[in-house]
């Protein structure tokens, strides 16, 4: 078996973010409010890849994302994969995947939109997962990835 050497340090328990594109990580600090986390939390950058050639990692401790969470990752990072660390040891290995539908997360790109004046949470059906189209439940416009911003 070939010698491997973890670049980033093993955790203890606590979920890794793996095979982020490397010009995303940021993206997904921002979009998961890591800069206001206080668990101990390990980065890596610029790491090569087989598929991605240039990916990024996150490691947090103790920390167990929610389906909101999930669907935040997928819809930055499609090619994301998340591993569940129990006592050091890998318990759950998924790749994230774009609901079909989904609320919140994502604003509706149409400034009149109902969900940009009044209290309403924005809620999409996803017409397109690869190439993103999120379809707004309110005012039908369609959100495509250059004109997304989260919540
Ligand atoms: N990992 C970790 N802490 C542990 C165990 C694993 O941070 N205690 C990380 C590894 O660094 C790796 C991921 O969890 O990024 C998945 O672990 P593993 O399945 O052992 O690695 P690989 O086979 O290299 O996984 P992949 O093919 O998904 O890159
Ligand atoms: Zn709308």
């Amino acid at each position: 078996m070939k010698k491997k050497e973890l670049v980033v340090s093993a955790i203890k328990n606590g979920t890794v973010i793996d095979h982020i594109p490397a010009d995303k990580l940021f993206q997904v600090v921002r979009i998961l409010d890591l800069d206001h986390n206080d668990s101990q939390t390990l980065f890596g950058t610029n790491l090569s890849s087989q598929k991605l050639g240039k990916k990024a990692i996150i490691k947090i401790q103790d920390k167990f994302f929610e389906t909101n969470e999930i669907n935040k990752i997928a819809l930055v990072c499609p090619t994301a994969t998340l591993t569940i660390i129990k006592d050091y040891e890998v318990v759950e290995k998924r790749a994230v995947t774009i609901p079909n539908e989904f609320e919140g997360i994502v604003k509706c790109f149409n400034p009149k939109c109902i969900t940009n004046h009044e209290q309403v949470t924005p809620k999409f059906r996803v017409l397109d997962a690869h190439d993103i189209k999120l379809q707004c439940h309110y005012c039908q416009k369609i959100t495509k990835e250059e004109t997304i911003s989260f919540l």
